[in-house]
């Protein structure tokens, strides 16, 4: 595998399987604009570290984004989205790009890594096998209304 920092270059074809993945495969509504909005923005953000994951054949086989988030007392990673394309997943890629996250943002200095993640027994056993457990000292909290 080779994982290398997304670049704009490879924006056009991130957005391109970030669509085809949640529109075929999760009941998604992205347009190409909405999905380049949602990429681009956390790219750009600052302090943020996004890794694009190729296999062997040279194929995007997936990506993470997030950002580094300075706290008084440690500097954390916030991930953003982990995504497997159609066709990848089930195959150990996603555990791979786990592992190469967890060492860069290590190598970055921070100790603590944090995300919300679907409430679901795929990614429970998923996140569960890298030590990850739901906070019991948080919540998130939202409000939704219609426009
Ligand atoms: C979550 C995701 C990144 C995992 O990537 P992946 O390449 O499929 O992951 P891996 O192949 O490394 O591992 C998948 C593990 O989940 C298990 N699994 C797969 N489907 C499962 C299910 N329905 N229930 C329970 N476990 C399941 C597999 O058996 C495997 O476990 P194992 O290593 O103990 O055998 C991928 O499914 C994905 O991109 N999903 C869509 C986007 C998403 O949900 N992102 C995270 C949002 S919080």
């Amino acid at each position: 595998m080779r994982y290398n920092d997304m670049t704009e270059n490879e924006l056009d074809e991130v957005v391109n399987k970030y669509i085809e993945y949640y529109n075929n495969c999760e009941d998604g509504c992205w347009t190409y604009e909405k999905a380049y909005k949602r990429i681009h923005q956390v790219m750009t953000t600052e302090d943020s570290m996004c890794l694009v994951q190729y296999d062997d054949e040279g194929s995007m086989t997936g990506f993470v984004m997030g950002y580094f988030k300075q706290y008084d007392d440690i500097l954390g990673y916030f991930l953003e989205e982990i995504v497997v394309f159609s066709g990848y997943q089930g195959k150990g890629y996603g555990s791979l790009l786990m592992t190469k996250l967890e060492e860069k943002v290590k190598e970055m200095g921070a100790n603590h890594l944090e995300f919300l993640s679907v409430n679901d027994e795929h990614h429970s056993h998923f996140y569960g096998k890298f030590g990850y457990y739901a906070a019991d000292n948080f919540r998130i909290m939202g409000k939704h209304w219609e426009m």
